[in-house]
């Protein structure tokens, strides 16, 4: 007997709507978080990363890739189609964090390595599926932004490489939609990841000023950004293209709030 729509589980669903998907940056942190939701669906996962895991993700692979590399990121993503077949969903988790400096001591060369991955990136690999998606009118790209991109952070390069992500996300979108390929983002708060905890061993974040900022009073989990991650890929936001989801434990909700001698 045929299975109804209502009796599919989520795993199948979004397993049928998407076939193959893409993780960058998937061997640690909010990547490695939406690689393990995504394996766990059922999905087949390609993650990609500049240093591969020791353990692919169940039923799928993982390769070694830069995602600056225009001429790596063409071949390896033809590759991975001739291997597991279209590829329908793509996730760019791959980045690195911001350094810390005043505007006048930001070297140029920390600059554009950060606008380089973060951004940059973003675009090479999103291009390089998008257009194969695109040609088969079918696919839902998600970009992993921040919040450094919607308020303002002493992390001048960073910041604007994820504000630059936002608005390449309504960008590719637009460009795409008509082909039937999604385009959204996610932009996590402060989020429990390698990158975060190294931050935070070097004195640059501190750990309680961060969970006190947000309105749940907590840091995020990385698999609570993946689960917005997987929903955005999915079926169920087959109508949302374009926008730029917050997953910040309502950090910017509270974002006043210090400047008022309000009640605790
Ligand atoms: P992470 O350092 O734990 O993971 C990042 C992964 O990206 C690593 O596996 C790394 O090898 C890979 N990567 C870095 N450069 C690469 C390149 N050129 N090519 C291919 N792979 C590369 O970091 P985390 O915290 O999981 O960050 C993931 C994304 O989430 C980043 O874009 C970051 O900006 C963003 N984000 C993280 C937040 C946090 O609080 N952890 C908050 C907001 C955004």
């Amino acid at each position: 007997m045929e299975e109804k729509p209502e009796q599919l589980s989520n795993g199948t669903e979004l397993k049928r709507a998407l076939g193959a998907v893409a993780v960058t940056g998937a061997s640690s942190g909010i990547g490695e978080a939406v690689a393990t939701a995504l394996s766990r669906a059922g999905v087949t996962v390609i993650g990609l990363d500049r240093d591969p895991p020791n353990r692919p993700p169940p039923g799928g692979t993982s390769m070694a890739l830069d995602v600056t590399d225009e001429a790596e990121v063409e071949l390896t993503i033809a590759a991975a189609e001739a291997r597991f077949g279209p590829i329908g969903g793509l996730v760019n988790a791959a980045g690195i964090l911001g350094k810390v400096h005043p505007p006048e001591r930001l070297r140029l060369t920390d600059w554009q390595r950060e606008i380089n991955v973060d951004l940059t990136g973003t675009y090479i690999v999103s291009r390089a599926v998008g257009v194969r998606m695109a040609q088969r009118a079918s696919g839902a790209i998600v970009n992993v932004a921040s919040i450094a991109g919607m308020t303002s952070a002493p992390t001048h390069a960073y910041s604007a490489a994820k504000a630059g992500v936002i608005s390449l996300t309504r960008s590719l979108a637009r460009a795409w939609g008509r082909q039937g390929v999604r385009v959204n983002a996610v932009s996590p708060g402060f989020t429990r990841t390698p990158a975060l905890d190294k931050g935070v061993s070097a004195g640059v974040l501190n750990a309680s000023a961060m969970a006190e900022a947000t309105a749940l009073g907590r840091l995020l989990d990385a698999s609570e950004i993946a689960d917005a991650v997987v929903w955005l890929l999915g079926p169920g936001s087959r109508g949302v293209t374009g926008v730029n989801l917050p997953v910040d434990g309502g950090f910017l909700a509270g974002v006043t709030w210090p400047a008022y001698a309000a009640p605790a």
